[in-house]
């Protein structure tokens, strides 16, 4: 499945992917603040932490499906393949790091011994991950919870950099791809 469209000389990213790279986006920056702030700036948000996340992880796996029905628009041909390559790279590895950071969470929180129902923002309860309650293995998927989300922040410096790059430095329209205007749905 092609995504073939030109408004004004350039073939952007579908309306779809560009709403759930926008909406995925802030949810991640709100909870990797929330993460890192809970203990001292933002007490009592765990709760509010864990549906964003389980919406994150919902949200990343229809953006995942969507991914590979539908093929990403071509870079501008003065992009150099060394940045082809990168882009690549680091594209997957937030895809990864999307998928797994949200499920580590699920993971621990379920295993833990003095475990907290889970709830949709306050809504309606949502399933324990099937994995027994074992401190220990808690414990170690925590830590790697922790891990992925500090890779996740190099990445998204990384990611910020590159397009701030395109934008300023290179003045090509790598960006506008991926923001709102006439485009595919
Ligand atoms: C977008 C998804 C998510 C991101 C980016 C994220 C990020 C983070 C970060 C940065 C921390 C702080 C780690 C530390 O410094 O100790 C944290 C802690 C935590 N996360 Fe997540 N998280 C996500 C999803 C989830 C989900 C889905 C759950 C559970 C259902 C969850 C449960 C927790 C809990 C309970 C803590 C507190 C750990 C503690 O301090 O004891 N997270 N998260």
């Amino acid at each position: 499945m092609g995504t073939a469209f030109e408004a004004g000389g350039l073939t952007r990213y579908t309306r779809v992917a560009i709403a759930l790279h926008w909406t995925i986006a802030v949810l991640i920056i709100v909870n990797l603040t929330i993460g890192l702030l809970h203990e001292s700036l933002l007490p009592g948000t765990i709760p509010l932490h864990k549906s964003i996340g389980m919406l994150v992880l919902l949200l990343s796996v229809i953006r995942l499906v969507w991914r590979f029905t539908h093929r990403p628009p071509p870079l501008p041909a003065t992009v150099r393949r060394w940045e082809k390559g990168l882009a690549h790279a680091v594209h997957w590895l937030f895809y990864a790091l999307m998928i797994l950071i949200p499920l580590s969470g699920w993971v621990f929180t379920s295993a833990s011994p003095k475990r907290h129902p889970l709830e949709f923002f306050g809504l309606f309860p949502l399933p324990m991950f099937p994995v027994a309650q074992d401190k220990q293995l808690s414990h170690i998927v925590a830590e790697r919870h922790e891990q992925l989300a500090y890779l996740m922040i190099a990445l998204l410096v990384l990611h910020l950099g590159a397009a701030l790059k395109h934008r300023f430095l290179d003045r090509d329209r790598t960006v506008d791809r991926m923001l709102p205007g006439a485009g595919p749905v």
